[in-house]
C-alpha cells in the first residue's frame, strides 16, 4: 500500500517505519526542514531501542521516505497519518491548531480516495472535526478514522509489531477493509482488530491511559500504607496480582508515574468531562496523588539530614521518566533534584540516556560518566529510574564510595534482605526501612 505520515515525531516516525517495514511504501512528511533534512541523511532524532535497524533496512530498500512538501507526501496515497502534537492548553484540554492545520491544507489537495487516520491522542469528537476541516475543501471522496496508538516508549517497534489489539474507529465499510488490509500483518496471531464507532475509539485511549495510570496510583497508595502498617508491598503486588481480574502488570509501586502520556492524558479525559457536565472524582484523584508521589521521597530524606540538606552531596541515579528512554517529560528526578538543589544540596548524577536533554534544563549539577563516579564523597543515593545496570551494583563498591552508607530508593530495586546484609540504611517505598 502507499501510505503517508504526517508529523515525523515520535509516533509518526515509529509508525512509518514499522509500516514501511511490513512492505508499504512510506512517505513521512514534516514542515520541520532541518528534522527532515536529518531523516532524509538516514539519523533518527529519537532514541528508541530497535528503531534503527528497521529504519535503516527500509531506506536502503526505498520503502521509506521523507519530505517537507506536502502535495508531494501524500501523492496516490491510500492511507494518510496524522501523527502531530497535541499540546495540553493551560486548561488541560489538547490543542488541535496542529492537526486541524493540516486537516485545513489537505481538502484541497486530495486527488483520490484515501482513509485519513487520526492516529494522535486526541479528544471525543476530534475525528469529525477533521472530517468537518476536510470536507470544507475535499472535491474528492475520503473518510476520516480514528486509530489511536498503544506504543510504550522503550518498546514501540516490538509494540507496533505485535499489537494486543487494534483499535479502529469508523462506521464507513470502505474504509474498514483498507485499515484491515493495512493491519494484516500484524495481527496474524489472531490478535483482534476491534472496530466500532469514532468516538468509542477517541475515548478507548484515554480510558486505556488513565486506568493505567489508576492501577499504579492504587498501588502506590496501598504501599503509602504498607508503610504505616508495617506491611511489605511487593508481596501485596504478588499476591493480587496473580489474580487474572487484576492482572500482574503495571503494579509496581514507585515514585509516581511520568513521561508524555499519562500526566497528559489523565488530565485531557479530567477536562473532557467536567467539560461535559461530569465530575470524575477518580481521575481527580490520581492526579493529585501523584503530584504527591512523585515528591514522597523529599521529607524523609530531609529528615534524614535532621532537617538541614545545606552542602550535602545527594547522588541521583536515573533521570529518564522509565528506562530505555531519554525522554525526561514530567520525568519525578526533575523535580526532586530541584527541590534538592533549592534546599541547598549540591547533586551528583548519572543515567544512560537521558543526561543530555537535562543539561539544558539544569546546567548546575555534576554529570557523571558512571553510575559509580556519582557516588563518590555523597552522602547518599536517590534512585528515580530501574535502569536494569543500578539492579545488581557492586556494594562492596558502593560502600567505600558513600560517605554515609544511605539509599532513598524509589523504584524498590533491591531486596530488604540484601541491603541488611550490606549494612545499607535503605528507605524504599511501601517497604519498611
Ligand atoms: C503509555 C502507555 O503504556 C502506552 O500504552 C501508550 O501508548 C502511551 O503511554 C501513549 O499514550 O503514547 P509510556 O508513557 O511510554 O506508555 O510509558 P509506560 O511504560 O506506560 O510508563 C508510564 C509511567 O508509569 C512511567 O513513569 C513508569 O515508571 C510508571 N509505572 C509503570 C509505574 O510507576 N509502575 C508500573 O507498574 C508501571
Amino acid at each position: 500500500m502507499k501510505i503517508s505520515v504526517i508529523g515525523t515525531g515520535y509516533v509518526g516516525l515509529v509508525t512509518g517505519t514499522c509500516f514501511a517495514e511490513t512492505g508499504n511504501q512510506v512517505t513521512c512528511v514534516d514542515i520541520d526542514t532541518n528534522k527532515v533534512a536529518r531523516l532524509q541523511k538516514g539519523e533518527i532524532p529519537i532514541y528508541e531501542p530497535g528503531l534503527d535497524v528497521l529504519f535503516d533496512r527500509n531506506i536502503a530498500e526505498d520503502r521509506l521516505k521523507f519530505t517537507t512538501d506536502l502535495v508531494e507526501g501524500i501523492k496516490d496515497a491510500e492511507v494518510i497519518f496524522l501523527a502531530l502534537p497535541t499540546p495540553p492548553g493551560e486548561d488541560g484540554s489538547a490543542d488541535l491548531k496542529y492537526i486541524l492545520g493540516v486537516a485545513n491544507d489537505l481538502g484541497p489537495i486530495l486527488k483520490n480516495y484515501a482513509v485519513i487516520i487520526d492516529k494522535s491522542t486526541v479528544p471525543v469528537g476530534t475525528a469529525e472535526k477533521v472530517r468537518a476541516a476536510i470536507a470544507a475543501n475535499a472535491t474528492i471522496d475520503f473518510d476520516v478514522v480514528s486509530n489511536p496508538e498503544f506504543l510504550r516508549e522503550g518498546v514501540a517497534v516490538e509494540d507496533f509489531m505485535k499489537p494486543d489489539r487494534v483499535v479502529v474507529g469508523t462506521t464507513s465499510e470502505k474504509a474498514k477493509k483498507v485499515m484491515e488490509k493495512l493491519y494484516a500483518p500484524l495481527v496474524r496471531q489472531g490478535n483482534p482488530v476491534i472496530f466500532m464507532d469514532e468516538r468509542s475509539a477517541e475515548m478507548t485511549k484515554y480510558a486505556a491511559n488513565s486506568f493505567l495510570a489508576l492501577k499504579i496510583t492504587f498501588m502506590n497508595e496501598i504501599a503509602n500504607l504498607c508503610e504505616k502498617v508495617g506491611a511489605n508491598v511487593d508481596d501485596i503486588r504478588r499476591g493480587i496480582g496473580t489474580d487474572s481480574r487484576i492482572g500482574k502488570r503495571f503494579l509496581f509501586a514507585g515514585i509516581g508515574y511520568g513521561g508524555s502520556c499519562f500526566p497528559k492524558d489523565v488530565q485531557a479525559l479530567a477536562k473532557t468531562s467536567s467539560d461535559y457536565g461530569y465530575d470524575f472524582r477518580t481521575l481527580r484523584s490520581v492526579m493529585a496523588v501523584n503530584d504527591d508521589q512523585k515528591k514522597k521521597l523529599l521529607p524523609v530524606v530531609t529528615e534524614y539530614f535532621d532537617g538541614n540538606l545545606k552542602g550535602k552531596t545527594i547522588a541521583v541515579w536515573g533521570l529518564a521518566f522509565k528506562p530505555y528512554t531519554d525522554d525526561i517529560r514530567e520525568a519525578p528526578a526533575l523535580e526532586n533534584i530541584q527541590a534538592l538543589l533549592d534546599a541547598g544540596a549540591n547533586i551528583t548524577v548519572y543515567d544512560p540516556e537521558a543526561m543530555d536533554n537535562v543539561k539544558k534544563l539544569i546546567p548546575n549539577i555534576t554529570y557523571c560518566h558512571t553510575a559509580y563516579a556519582a557516588l563518590d564523597d555523597a552522602d547518599a543515593l536517590m534512585i528515580f529510574t530501574e535502569w536494569p545496570q543500578f539492579r545488581t551494583p557492586d556494594f562492596e563498591k558502593m560502600s567505600k564510595l558513600l560517605k554515609d552508607k544511605v539509599i532513598f530508593d524509589g523504584r524498590n530495586l533491591y531486596e530488604l534482605e540484601t541491603m541488611r546484609e550490606n549494612g545499607f540504611t535503605y528507605y524504599s517505598i511501601g517497604r519498611e526501612v
